[in-house]
């Protein structure tokens, strides 16, 4: 068994010969995250693709994020990192489902997280993430949207608009598996800390916490925020850089459920065997990227109009 110095090192020879970038999301282990060239969410990391200078990138996550990374870069060659890494979220609704939910509700406009298949952001009019979902859908020219696959993050999005969203019964095992008792056990154990949560979190959990939002807006809250002590309600593999940003604030995760299986199959020895072999090249069929290019556009074009508006204020 090599250390991680000794595949750190073959990673770094193994990026030279594939000239390649490596991105993982907030989620992987700590030795992949300080690997990796980016870290960060879901929205983070399909902007960073579309703007790197690599023929490779290597995608640290799950199939969807590294998918999302093939529609966007049909030049270069994406692998992922593990390639039996899923999401099961991403797995609750298939093209032939949501075609038929698409049928029961005619007029509506389907919003798809980007947690779903490339055949299903395919059938989509626009993607969001759990960063932009309300603005995204608030950006939609229809008053009637159908929300997939998770209907929490679905729900979230409906406290916090006008628009009637039909919500798909998806949802994420990891956060839908909290419950408000055991938020509210961390609360009196930490009466002095503030909870942030996951939007994938249930309605229950949400009402509970002081904050919902994205892996990496919870990053930017935690260290803007005047309180040393923090219950997360979100995947563990956010505390490393929680830790590492704000070294000085204490971390309590809600339960010690809160891990992704599929997040954590990569391994450096699975990286360095992907990279060795040239293995796990993840590709979209040509009819079905341009399709769903266009609803992962639709995204980007609205997140930039935010922040550009962000940036002029
Ligand atoms: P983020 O987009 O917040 O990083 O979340 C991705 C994810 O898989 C949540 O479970
Ligand atoms: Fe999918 Fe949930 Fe894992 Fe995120 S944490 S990849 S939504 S199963």
């Amino acid at each position: 068994m090599s250390s991680f110095k000794q595949l750190g090192e073959r990673i770094a020879e193994l990026k030279e010969e594939l000239g390649a970038v490596i991105v993982a999301h907030n989620y992987q282990r700590p030795e992949v995250q300080d690997i990796a060239d980016f870290v960060g969410d879901s929205l983070e990391l399909s902007r960073q693709c579309t703007r790197v200078d690599a023929r490779t990138i290597v995608f640290c996550g799950v199939r969807f994020m590294a998918e999302t990374a093939a529609i966007l870069n049909p030049d270069r060659t994406v692998l992922l990192s593990e390639g039996s890494a899923g999401c099961p979220l991403a797995d609750m609704i298939s093209f032939d489902e949501l075609r038929q939910w698409k049928q029961r509700y005619p007029g509506a406009l389907v919003v798809t997280y980007v947690n779903s298949s490339a055949e299903t952001k395919a059938e989509s009019y626009i993607c969001c993430t759990s960063a932009n979902g309300v603005e995204i859908v608030d950006s939609v020219p229809s008053d009637d949207i159908l929300f997939v696959p998770d209907q929490n993050l679905g729900h979230y999005i409906a406290t916090q608009t006008k628009k009637n969203i039909v919500l798909y019964p998806g949802f994420c095992y990891v956060h839908h598996r909290l419950k408000p008792e055991q938020v509210k056990l961390a609360k009196r154990l930490h009466p002095e800390a503030q909870v942030v949560v996951h939007p994938e979190c249930r309605p229950e959990v949400i009402a509970l916490a002081d904050a919902a939002l994205s892996t990496s807006q919870m990053l930017r809250y935690v260290k803007a925020s005047s309180h040393n002590s923090l219950i997360i309600g979100t995947e563990e593999g956010l505390l490393h850089r929680l830790r590492q940003e704000n070294p000085r604030k204490s971390f309590y995760l809600v339960s010690n459920s809160q891990i992704c299986t599929d997040m954590k199959k990569t391994t450096l020895e699975a990286l360095a065997q992907t990279m060795e072999l040239r293995q796990n090249i993840i590709t979209v069929p040509e009819e079905v990227r341009i399709k769903a290019k266009q609803a992962v556009d639709r995204m980007l074009d609205v997140s930039y109009q935010i922040k550009t508006a962000e940036v002029a204020q």
